[in-house]
């Protein structure tokens, strides 16, 4: 299945998820609530939140918490198929680079859905990052 065609079901699922998670996000810093969820090949889906730091460069975005949660839990073997990512300020945010690099790293094939400057967007990660870096 081209990962483009995810069904309207399963992308509200993700966008349910990642608002929830959304909540426990730690942002004192930029007040700026960020949620993110993944599904896997095998129909599982993870979730993550931002996590800032008082040394600001620490900071975890939604997408890596959710990612780096999956492989804790799963397993490096996954394949994320869609991922959706959503704030609390109704604002455009698209992943950072650093994320793309990320779900780039287990979802070369994946969608994104995010908030973008004129309503809800998807892309494939390729679109967002054209040439991603991967080692072997
Ligand atoms: N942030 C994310 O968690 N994901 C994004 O896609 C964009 C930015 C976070 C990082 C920081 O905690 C806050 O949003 C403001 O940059």
């Amino acid at each position: 299945m081209p990962t483009k065609n995810v069904p309207a079901v399963t992308r509200e699922r993700l966008l349910r998820s990642a608002r929830k998670v959304m909540k426990n996000a730690y942002a004192p810093f930029s007040n700026f609530r960020v949620g993110a969820a993944i599904l896997t090949t095998k129909g599982q889906v993870f979730a993550g939140c931002n996590v800032e730091n008082s040394s600001y460069g620490l900071t975890n975005c939604a997408e890596r918490t959710a990612i780096f949660s999956a492989v804790a839990k799963a397993g490096p073997q996954l394949e994320i198929v869609a991922v959706a990512v959503v704030n609390d300020q109704g604002e455009p945010c698209s992943p950072c680079g650093a994320c793309r690099q990320v779900i780039y790293e287990f979802g070369p094939r994946a969608v994104i859905f995010y908030q973008g400057e004129k309503g809800p967007k998807h892309n494939l990660i390729t679109e967002l990052l054209p040439d991603g870096f991967r080692l072997a």
